[in-house]
């Protein structure tokens, strides 16, 4: 899928960041080369793009003084999957993976039936977490794999492509979105999934249920189906109490009609086209299809929670965290409160986080789930550094009976209109938040847009991207007052005026995305550069390469790339085990169509890519790979 993010939906005059990056770098200029210390812990004001001293960030006592102990590895334009010297590789449940030792096995012309894919590991892999099992040492060699499978390529899904939509060929690529549960394990020096009653598929006809504001019989969701199914599963979040979270991002690409339609205006907010993103589903499928079955595209846009040690569990769409294009949902905990931040990745869109309304072990001591009741807010940046985060909370300023808004549940149906009418800040396409585990600063990845406002402004085209750092107040995550500055602009300083505000050294990278804290503060940052700009000179990222995950220090500021991939995918998902001594990457989308190497079809698969298998029958598909330091010891040192 190409840039389909990139095209707004936010007709509002709301202010964007970008505008007021601008103005702070302009400010700025004067100071350049004085290497001003930031306000740290509170940015109010802060110099934007300077790094704080390590004894301010407060690192953890016992963290290794030196985060990245790696060498660099290079860009790279090849079909290979690259890791630095010292560490070794190896691919787990690619897409097409028999859950059961037993099958159905995955056929390399594209021709397992719908039956025999729901059978198997999604594809288009995306969020990801380890959940151990067993006590002591043994969490780290055994554990349940939970992993996000975003979208599907219908060309490489199917042995004719994706001519002529059928009932047949949608069962299938409903099969392949959804979640994967695996139990994993560790033996003899490499890890394999293994058969296990926890072994799960979640795809987008799986029964589900609604909770909190929004129930399943709101006039809104009333559809000719039952409620089924998740799709467009992005990023994730894993919660104190041992669930996981899956967002649903780009759901109305999926939806279409040839009927008679217009979109309301609310349709039209959520960017709800009569084409959709070509799927066609609607062609085959009448539940897709806008105009037979008008409120059907109203069950996504939400957080959904998945227990992973309950195979039965039916997953649960939380609706008070809002609905939007939920990029992920990352979970902390502060004075008890479960903390969800969330990005809505779309050109011009906004930041969220909710606040439980208590703290999570006394919810759920009673019996309540403290994601249904609590506050969403959105977050207002303002131009001296501080920023608020506005409540959407019914009967609360503009949203309120005469101002249109009848209870709690429009206002999360309607989460976007409500974000505007409180002004929200415009960003350029938000994607993952990382929280620090010792500061509990956010690091946002802003992964590229268009919302500066006046194209003489140097990143008014930010076509490269950066990371916004947000010290909450107080440092605390529950806090409705924020600072804020930008961690790091990415680029190629090579071009201008785009690549001006990197930093001479800083490894050249593009459209960060996945962003994870480790343990130790590690920052692991991904990079999901479009297909259509990928290695080309005239979208100045040609000295970029392919996707790539590298890794930071957020005391020094010190960025190292770490690995990169294959071509035409991207790099998303990460997590390690609990010793960090096994990292879980994704590798999503390798062979996707591309402008630089050209597009898969039905008589060559591989034009783009051929990994992770290599087959000269075969086709490239997307999976795990687990990363591991030669000789053991943990990853990134
Ligand atoms: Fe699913 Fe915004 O990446
Ligand atoms: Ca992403
Ligand atoms: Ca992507
Ligand atoms: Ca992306």
């Amino acid at each position: 899928m190409q840039d389909t993010d990139d095209i707004g939906s936010n007709p509002t005059d709301n202010p964007a960041l970008a505008a007021m990056i601008d103005a702070r770098v302009s400010r700025r200029s004067l100071l350049r080369g004085s290497m001003a210390a930031a306000a740290v812990g509170f940015f109010s004001g802060g110099a934007l793009g300077a790094r704080p001293a390590a004894a301010a960030v407060g690192q953890r006592p016992g963290a290794p003084r030196q985060l990245l102990g790696f060498s660099e590895v290079p860009t790279s334009a090849a079909d290979t999957f690259v890791v630095p010297p010292g560490y070794e590789y190896e691919v787990l449940i690619p897409w097409g993976t028999p859950l059961s030792p037993t099958g159905p096995a995955w056929r390399k012309d594209g021709s397992n039936t719908a039956a025999e894919q729901e059978r198997q590991v999604g594809m288009h892999h995306d969020g990801l977490h380890f959940f151990p099992l067993g006590d002591g040492p043994e969490r780290n060699r055994r554990g349940l794999l939970v992993v996000n499978h975003e979208y599907v390529d219908q060309v490489l899904l199917n042995p004719d492509g994706a001519a002529t939509m059928t009932p047949d060929k949608v069962a299938k690529a409903l099969a392949a979105h959804g979640v994967t549960v695996v139990e994993v394990r560790l033996a003899g020096g490499r890890w394999r999934h293994v058969e296990s009653r926890y072994n799960r598929r979640i795809t987008g006809t799986t029964p589900v249920a609604f909770s909190g504001p929004v129930t399943a019989d709101h006039p809104m969701l009333r559809s000719n189906n039952a409620p089924m199914g998740t799709l467009n599963n992005c990023g994730h979040g894993v919660t104190p109490w041992g669930t996981y979270l899956a967002a649903e991002e780009n759901w109305n690409g999926y939806f279409g009609t040839d009927s008679a339609w217009t979109p309301t205006p609310h349709e039209a907010r959520y960017g709800v086209t009569r084409g959709g993103f070509g799927y066609n589903w609607h062609k085959a499928a009448p539940r897709f299809d806008l105009a037979a079955n008008r409120n059907e595209l109203n069950r996504f846009g939400w957080v959904v929670e998945i227990d992973p040690f309950d195979p039965t569990a039916t997953p649960v769409k939380r609706t008070a965290l809002g609905r939007f294009k939920h990029e992920g949902a990352t979970v902390t905990e502060e004075r008890g409160r479960a903390v969800v931040y969330g990005g809505d990745d779309e050109n011009g869109e906004y930041l969220y986080k909710f606040v439980s309304a208590k703290p999570w072990r006394q919810m759920r001591a009673r019996g309540r789930s403290p994601l249904d009741e609590g506050t969403l807010y959105v977050a207002r940046f303002d131009a001296s550094g501080s920023g608020t985060w506005l409540p959407l909370e019914w009967g609360t300023g503009p949203l309120t009976p005469a101002g249109g808004w009848a209870d709690q549940a429009d206002v999360m149906i309607r989460t976007r209109q409500a974000a505007d009418a409180l002004g929200a800040t415009k960003l350029d396409r938000p994607e993952w938040v990382a929280v620090h585990p010792h500061t509990g600063h956010l690091f946002v990845t802003l992964t590229n847009g268009s919302n500066g406002p006046d194209p003489a402004n140097p990143r008014g085209n930010n076509v490269y991207g950066h990371i916004v750092r947000i010290a909450e107040a107080r440092d605390g995550n529950t806090w409705t007052e924020f600072g804020w500055d930008v961690f790091a602009f990415a680029g190629d300083p090579g071009y201008q005026p785009e690549g001006r505000l990197v930093p001479a050294g800083q490894p050249l990278f593009g459209s960060p995305d996945g962003i994870w804290a480790d343990p130790d503060g590690r920052l692991w940052i991904q990079t999901d550069i479009s297909n259509s700009a990928q290695n080309l000179a005239s979208r100045k990222y040609d000295r970029i390469g392919n996707n790539m995950m590298l890794a930071a220090d957020p005391a020094t500021g010190e960025i190292r790339r770490f690995l990169t991939g294959p071509r035409g995918a991207e790099i998303t998902g990460v997590v390690t085990t609990p010793d960090q001594e096994t990292m879980f990457v994704n590798v999503q989308h390798p062979g996707e169509a591309t402008t630089a190497w050209g597009t898969p079809t039905v008589s060559n698969p591989r034009a783009v890519s051929n990994w992770p298998d290599y087959d000269p029958a075969g086709r490239p598909r997307a999976a795990t790979v687990v990363i591991r330091k030669t000789g053991g010891g943990k990853v990134g040192t």
